[in-house]
């Protein structure tokens, strides 16, 4: 049986479409089961309901605090028989209910090579601090804001005259294979965590 994803997007979604379109591949380990967001008119959830994948707008009006929001959260997912959490340009800071809950099954691609430039304007602080590579991260959810475990990562050249928006794309065009192939090794049993490290295996269960 394939793993059931919930994938978690607030805005455009290209990571998402980057998983929509590995899961409609036959011999791809994964399949979506449901996209969350915080904000009903995200791009996201058009692009889920093209691929004919179910959508929750999770209204964070309707809750009275963060815990409270990511109770129902982690009750809408599991639910659905979720098995991993891909946040995806997901923009709201998930509380201990979440991580806690999803300890291990969770994770998050962020567009720098971590533990470089994390949190917000990634690659605004690259351009700033002058480096000569970006690139970037996915991470298995933890506690901090993009310092859990990293699990796979891939670099870019940061060329002379580069904007936030032309770094940016050139970094958006290696996470859309990132996080597929971390989904993959996820849902084939290769990834064991000892400590903050991945140990990847490269043979798979066997
Ligand atoms: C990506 O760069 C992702 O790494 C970051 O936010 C951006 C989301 O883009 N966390 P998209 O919504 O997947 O197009």
């Amino acid at each position: 049986m394939r793993l059931a994803l919930g994938v978690l997007a607030s805005g455009r979604g290209s990571n998402l479409q980057a998983i929509l379109d590995a899961c409609a591949r036959p011999d791809f380990p994964a399949r979506v089961a449901v996209v969350v967001s915080d904000r009903e008119r995200a791009p996201a959830l058009d692009r889920a309901r093209a691929a004919g994948v179910e959508t929750l707008w999770l209204n964070p009006k309707d809750f009275a605090d963060r815990e409270s929001y990511d109770t129902a959260l982690v009750r809408e997912l599991e639910t659905r028989g979720v098995g991993l959490v891909c946040q995806a340009g997901w923009m709201r800071i998930l509380s201990t209910v979440y991580v806690r809950a999803f300890r291990g099954r969770a994770m998050n691609i962020h567009p720098s090579l971590l533990p470089a430039f994390p949190g917000l304007h990634p690659h605004r602080q690259a351009l700033d601090h002058g480096v000569k590579v970006s690139g970037a991260t996915v991470h298995f959810t933890d506690e901090g804001v993009d310092t859990g475990p990293i699990i796979v990562q891939a670099a870019v050249p940061v060329e002379p005259g580069d904007t936030d928006d032309t770094l940016a794309a050139r970094v958006l065009t290696v996470e859309h294979r990132l996080y597929p192939e971390a989904i993959r090794l996820f849902a084939e049993g290769r990834l064991r965590l000892v400590g903050r490290k991945v140990i990847v295996n490269p043979e798979g269960r066997g």
